[in-house]
């Protein structure tokens, strides 16, 4: 398996993925990364709702893009869906989710896994077209969802762009 800052370095979002699954095994490991994720004051107030039936996946794609307007809106058809949700009171369930998400993201690098953030959900979860398929999934009415991890086999050579850092840093010495 290749060293963390190797899998920090070359992991790069998927927007294209194979129908090939994702073994039980590989994918229990990607969703405990993200149980093991930091969260503020330890509250771990999450829940993590992995959806692997892509017809299903499907329909949450499809409330969303009705809700949006958006034709063929479709996340990326991932193979796996992952969704952090958190205590809508939580004070810091955002960020909490945010970073387990990228736990989420460097483990399925890890595992040769493509995934990418899903965010249309974020502010929308509790309208009438959403909410009820989130009923459906088990996630709790007193939680709410900002982001989301589609997974997948990567469709496509895959190859990794060199890398660029991008943003300010500047050293106080
Ligand atoms: C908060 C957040 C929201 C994002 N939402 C989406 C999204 O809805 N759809 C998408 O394709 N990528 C989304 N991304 C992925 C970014 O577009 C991507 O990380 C960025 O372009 C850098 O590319 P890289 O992930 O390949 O390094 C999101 C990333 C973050 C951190």
């Amino acid at each position: 398996m290749m060293d963390m800052m190797t899998g920090i370095l070359t992991r790069r979002s998927v927007r294209k993925y194979t129908d090939q699954p994702i073994p039980e095994d590989v994918l229990e490991a990607i969703v405990d990364a993200g149980l093991h994720a930091p969260s503020g004051r330890g509250s771990k107030t999450w829940k993590f709702t992995v959806v692997t039936n892509r017809d299903k996946i499907q329909k949450l794609a499809s409330a969303i893009a009705e809700e949006l307007n958006r034709t063929g809106y479709n996340m990326y058809n991932p193979t796996v869906l992952i969704i952090p949700s958190n205590l809508r009171d939580s004070k810091f369930g955002k960020e909490d989710d945010a970073v387990a998400l990228q736990n989420i993201f460097l483990a399925a690098h890890a595992y040769g896994v493509g995934s990418c953030w899903i965010n249309q959900i974020q502010g929308i979860c509790d309208t009438d077209r959403i909410r009820p398929v989130l009923d459906e999934f088990g996630i709790p009415a007193d939680h709410v969802v900002y982001g989301m991890a589609a997974l997948g086999y990567q469709e496509g050579d895959g190859g990794i762009h060199e890398f660029e850092r991008i943003g300010d840093v500047e050293y106080v010495r």
